[in-house]
């Protein structure tokens, strides 16, 4: 029986793969900041519930120690906790700029070196990475966002060759919107009030972004499923789309040269 330990799993997608990945019969390490409010994860077959915040070192090591003294063993690491600044980036404060990095690219990174040595000496293992479309092409006052999965990217994909040689693999999961609390309670909202400059264009963009989230989004089941996909494909298979909306942007992205490309957005903000 297979093992896998989330980050993040107390909501969103990273909930929806805990409960997908049990019922798929596999042990799950579904590894969150306050597991004492969990109620019903910590009710299912084969799932552990316990700590984890990515912005404390201690945590990942912990989490990963009591996944492998209940399981044995991990065989996939879901790097999933994340979350999104939105505003203009003038309008962002240090703490906010280091948040943003601090928990989606630093949280992975400290987290898959906590899990490399236990892969190591099993000679194998899966780590998954939560990218997004966002971390392929961007879009306005995203720009703290889009670095920090543009960095996750390229962390991943030069891991792929460096972990490929013990028998490592590593793969990206790139959602387009997906119905979770990734909109609300998640969201950091980049406001400062001497920033007048950029408020009907905030206002523009957040309409059209949270417009394009009630018509196009999937729900985090469906990424789920996407991740279970990656968890049990024996192939170098590195990128998994996930979500019609996210198939769409790519194929525009491939189809397009940056200039039309970066045409078609801007006009689609203005
Ligand atoms: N929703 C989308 O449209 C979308 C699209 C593409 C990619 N993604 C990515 O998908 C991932 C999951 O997001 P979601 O949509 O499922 O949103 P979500 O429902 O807001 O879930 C985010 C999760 O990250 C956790 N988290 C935040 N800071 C953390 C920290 N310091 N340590 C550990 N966990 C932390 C949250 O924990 P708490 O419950 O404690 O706050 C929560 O469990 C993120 O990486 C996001 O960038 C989302």
């Amino acid at each position: 029986m297979k093992t896998i330990l989330i980050t993040g799993a107390s909501s969103g997608i990273g909930r929806a793969a805990a409960v997908y990945f049990s019922q798929q019969g596999w042990n799950v390490v579904a590894t969150m900041r306050s597991p004492e409010k969990e109620k019903e994860l910590n009710q299912m077959d084969r799932v552990l519930v316990t700590k984890l915040d990515v912005l404390e070192k201690e945590t990942i090591a912990e989490a990963i120690a009591k996944g492998i003294e209940r399981f044995g063993k991990i065989d996939v690491l879901l790097n999933n906790a994340g979350y999104a600044a939105v505003g203009a980036l003038e309008a962002a404060n240090d703490l906010q700029i280091k948040k943003q990095f601090d928990v989606n690219v630093f949280g992975v990174i400290h987290t898959t070196k906590a899990i490399l040595p236990h892969f190591r000496a099993s000679q194998g293992g899966t780590i998954i990475n939560i990218s997004s479309t966002a971390g392929r092409v961007a879009f306005p006052l995203l720009s703290l966002y889009h670095a920090s999965k543009f960095a996750v990217e390229g962390l991943s994909e030069s891991l792929f060759y460096e972990l490929a040689t013990h028998h490592i693999k590593i793969k990206v999961v790139e959602p387009g919107n997906v119905a979770t609390d990734f909109t609300g309670r998640s969201l950091d909202i980049l406001t400062d009030d001497s920033l007048e400059a950029y408020g009907a264009y905030t206002e523009l963009v957040v309409n059209k972004q949270m417009e394009s989230f009630r018509k196009h989004s999937s729900p985090p089941e469906l990424i789920a499923k996407t991740i279970f996909e990656a968890a049990n494909d024996p192939t170098d298979r590195f990128r998994y789309l996930a979500g019609e909306d996210a198939e769409f942007l790519m194929r525009m992205r491939v189809e397009n040269s940056d200039e039309n490309f970066m045409k078609t957005i801007a006009a689609n903000f203005s």
